[in-house]
This record gives structure tokens, C-alpha cells and sequence, in this order.
């Protein structure tokens, strides 16, 4: 019988601990883990595009892998029975960080956030009764819903967004929507686009009212605690390669069990099906977690997955939120102090103006001295040139982005319209006259101020030049 490794997550005694309490040592840690960001000179500041992995993670990732004899989970042998063992060790520790257990949630593991959503997507009985609620402010993973939901016959509403990118008074959309007491309400924690936090009190308040509601915390949950029990949305989907930086290809969709009944599987497949019958023409799900995965886990993924979150426990997930929240409060402070030789402010930072409704994230564009945006992609190419890691475009999100640069939806339409399969960002913006981009610094586990300050000095020296 093959022996299982604990995958406590606890760093392997080799690594030098760093010190606990309230002062913890950012910068020690930045030295342990990420040394390799000061030995190749690079600046990275798109932590909502993908976290960084730690060193730590990679060291354990290879000792388990030269040591262990892992199959394919689907069997009986021991060698797959090491495989189920790691991967429901993984679905504890996932529950473990959002503050809940296995008697009431379910963890199944999936490709990435976007996949976790279209789980739901595809499986929710959307209908005449049951709408659809999305929040202007959504990546395109949880846009995409609609379409399910279009397919299904359901109505489509919208929560606006005010001109500082909050949500416009959901309630009163909600209320409008919940009439019949049943229907989805799709929405990020954090915005993608502006790091705005919207405000998770939402979730009972459409609970209250009988919708269930679909939460994306995967741009939120790299820097926040989340506790489902204070929060208690019906899905939850998140990515761990945006929590820390490694395994990638892995995600899950974490459901409160009581939802389960409600969904509808539209298909089965290998691993998902207790028995599947070709001739009497008959399925059946297996219960739970396993029923939502199709095909085989990544397995091996997975088994990186206690290396990561040791590492976020290691640090606090109180303590890298209040990181990430005075790195971002300095660096506005930093940007928005910017000015032209002729006084004229240099940067437009979009998103909330109150500091403790923003996540680690800071979207802006320069401007001219006339006040005229700079494209964005002139400041995405220099970032690179100067070996600074940072997002262009409008980052998947289009809601946040046409009301950030305010598109007149009339003339959005009809450019895009024309523009059809000749569409591009630039073609876009000269038909629109609007941006349609902008440049997002978004910041995590290994930021430091010099990390803000190599930013802040480009876009200086870019205004000089320009
Ligand atoms: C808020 C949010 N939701 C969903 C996604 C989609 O994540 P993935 O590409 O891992 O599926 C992202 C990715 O950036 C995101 O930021």
C-alpha cells in the first residue's frame, strides 16, 4: 500500500519562517519567494491577471511529485487512491479558506473561474419566471451567462453603474427583478476593471428575496478573507492561479449544498455519471462535487493547491489585504499628484474616489496636456520596454470600461454595427470618439512601494517626452 503525503500545507522546515504578529515582514518574504522579480530587474504589478508563484510552492510541488506514485482517480488501485486522497484534502482546504465545511458547501474543481461559471450558467433553469441579473460590472466569463439565459426565455436586467463605477442603487433593481421571487444575480466582489468592492451585502438582500446568487471572487479573493457563512452566496467561483500563481488550468465553483437540487446537468460525461447505459438508453449523475466534474481532475494540479494556500495562511489573509490596500491608497496618491508643466493633471484614475470601497486595483490613462487621453497602448508598450508588467485594454470587463470612458450606447451600437468583422480597439474609438482602453496596475503578495515607484517614475518621464 502506497503511503498518502500529507498535504498539510505547512512550509517544509528548510524554509526560513518569517515572523508572525502584526508586523509582518513583507519585504523578507519578497526575498524568500520572489527573489527572482529583483534578480531579473522586473516590476510586476497585473497580480489580477495571474498571481505569482512562490518558491516555496515549487520546491514542494517537485518533492511530491519525485516521491509520489499518482493514477488516474478513477479506479480502485493505490496509486489512484493517492489521487483521491489529494484531491479531497484540496476540497477541504478550498472550504477551509472560505470559511465553511463540506456540510454545507460543495467544492468542485474546474478549469478556471470562467468554466466554474458556466457550470452554472448552463445547468440554472433560467425562465419566463426565473430572470437573469447581472451587474454592469462583469467580466465577459459571467456576461456571458446571458446568453444561457436569452436561450431559456428569461428577462435580462442590468445594475447600473454611477460615474465612480459603484453600482447605481441595486437595490431597487433587485427589488424590481425579485417580484416573482425567483431568478440569478450574477456579480464580482471586486471589479476586474477598477478594483470597486461591491458591496457583498447584496448577497442576502437577493437571497431575502428569493433569488439565488452567483458571487466571482476571483479578482476579490487573492487579497480578502472571504467567510461564506457572513457571505452566503449560493456559487462562488475563483481561479488559484490568481490566488497564487500556481497550479494553472485549475479553478472551482464552491456551491452551497441546498442549491445542488436545483441544478440540471445538460450533459454527462466520463467521471460525472454513477452509470451510463447505451442500450437502455439511461443515466445517472454521481451525487455531489463529482457530478459537476467532467472528465478526469487535474489531479496533479490539485496536489500543488496545499503548497499555495500554506503560503496565504502563512502570511494572513488580514494582513495582505491591509498590504495591498496601503500599497494601492500610495500609489493613487502618487498618480493623482501628477501634473503637466502647465498644471494639468496627468493621469485619470477611474473607479470609486472613496479608498475603502477599492481593491488592490489602480486603472487610469494619461492625459495630454489639453486634458485628451493618451492611448493606452502607447503607455503598454513603454511599460514593457522599461520591464514593467501591467494590463492594457479594458480587460475583459466591457460594462466597466464603456461607462468609465462613457460610451453613448446609441452610437456604441451602431459602431459596432458597422465595424462588425472589421472591428479593432482603435477603429472602435475613432468611431466612437470615446477610449476605449486603459492601463491597469493591479497590485498583490510580493508588491512593494519600489514597485509603484518604477511606475510612477515611467509615467513622469513618459509626460516629459510626450
Ligand atoms: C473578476 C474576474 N472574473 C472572472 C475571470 C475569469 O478568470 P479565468 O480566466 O481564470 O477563467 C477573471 C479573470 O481575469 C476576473 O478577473
Amino acid at each position: 500500500m502506497l503511503s498518502i503525503p500529507s498535504r498539510s500545507g505547512a512550509l517544509p522546515s528548510t524554509v526560513p519562517a518569517i515572523s508572525a504578529g502584526g508586523n509582518f515582514d513583507f519585504a523578507a518574504l519578497r526575498r524568500r519567494e520572489f527573489a527572482r522579480l529583483d534578480e531579473l530587474g522586473h516590476c510586476y504589478l497585473d497580480y489580477t491577471g495571474s498571481a505569482l508563484y512562490g518558491v516555496s510552492q515549487v520546491n514542494a510541488q517537485a518533492q511530491l511529485l519525485a516521491a509520489g506514485l499518482f493514477g488516474n482517480p478513477h479506479s480502485e488501485s493505490s496509486t489512484a487512491r493517492a489521487s483521491t486522497a489529494i484531491i479531497e484534502q484540496a476540497r477541504a482546504e478550498v472550504l477551509r479558506f472560505l470559511g465553511v465545511d463540506e456540510t454545507s458547501h460543495l467544492v468542485c474543481f474546474t478549469a478556471n473561474s470562467s468554466a466554474a461559471l458556466k457550470l452554472v450558467a448552463e445547468s440554472y433553469p433560467f425562465g419566463a419566471d426565473r430572470p437573469l441579473l447581472l451587474s454592469a460590472d462583469n467580466h465577459n466569463s459571467i456576461n456571458g451567462v446571458r446568453e444561457y439565459a436569452r436561450r431559456a426565455g428569461a428577462a435580462i436586467r442590468v445594475l447600473p453603474l454611477n460615474a465612480e463605477l459603484e453600482l447605481d442603487d441595486p437595490e431597487s433593481v433587485i427589488d424590481a427583478v425579485a417580484t416573482a421571487g425567483a431568478g440569478l444575480l450574477a456579480f464580482p466582489a471586486q471589479s476586474n476593471f477598477s478594483g470597486a468592492l461591491h458591496p457583498l451585502s447584496l448577497v442576502r438582500y437577493a437571497r431575502e428575496r428569493g433569488l439565488q446568487v452567483m458571487l466571482d471572487i476571483a479578482a476579490f479573493a487573492p487579497s480578502h478573507a472571504v467567510d461564506l457563512r457572513v457571505c452566503p452566496a449560493d456559487f462562488v467561483a475563483l481561479s488559484f492561479y490568481k490566488l497564487f500563481g500556481y497550479p494553472t488550468g485549475l479553478g472551482a465553483l464552491v456551491m452551497r449544498r441546498d442549491v445542488v437540487p436545483l441544478l440540471r446537468r445538460p450533459w454527462f460525461a466520463g467521471g460525472s455519471v454513477r452509470y451510463a447505459s447505451v442500450q437502455a438508453d439511461l443515466h445517472r449523475l454521481q451525487d455531489g462535487a463529482e457530478g459537476f466534474e467532467d472528465g478526469t481532475p487535474n489531479f496533479l494540479g490539485i496536489a500543488a493547491l496545499a503548497a499555495g494556500f500554506g503560503l496565504l495562511r502563512e502570511v494572513g489573509m488580514e494582513r495582505l489585504a491591509a498590504h495591498v490596500a496601503s500599497l494601492s491608497v500610495r500609489l493613487l496618491d502618487s498618480l493623482q499628484s501628477l501634473r503637466h508643466a502647465n498644471g494639468a493633471p496627468l493621469v485619470l484614475v477611474y473607479g470609486p474616489h472613496d479608498r475603502t470601497v477599492r481593491g488592490g486595483v489602480v486603472t487610469f490613462n494619461l492625459l495630454d496636456q489639453q486634458g485628451a487621453v493618451v492611448p493606452y497602448a502607447t503607455v503598454e508598450v513603454a511599460a514593457r520596454d522599461a520591464g514593467i508588467s501591467v494590463r492594457g485594454g479594458c480587460f475583459c470587463n466591457p460594462g466597466a470600461a464603456e461607462a468609465a470612458f462613457g460610451q453613448e450606447p446609441a452610437r456604441l451600437a451602431q459602431c459596432l454595427g458597422r465595424l462588425a468583422d472589421g472591428f479593432t480597439p482603435q477603429r472602435l474609438a475613432d468611431c466612437s470618439g470615446r477610449a476605449v482602453g486603459a492601463i491597469r496596475a493591479s497590485l498583490g503578495l510580493a508588491s512593494n512601494a519600489s514597485d509603484l515607484d518604477r511606475l510612477v517614475d515611467l509615467l513622469t518621464r513618459f509626460a516629459a517626452s510626450s
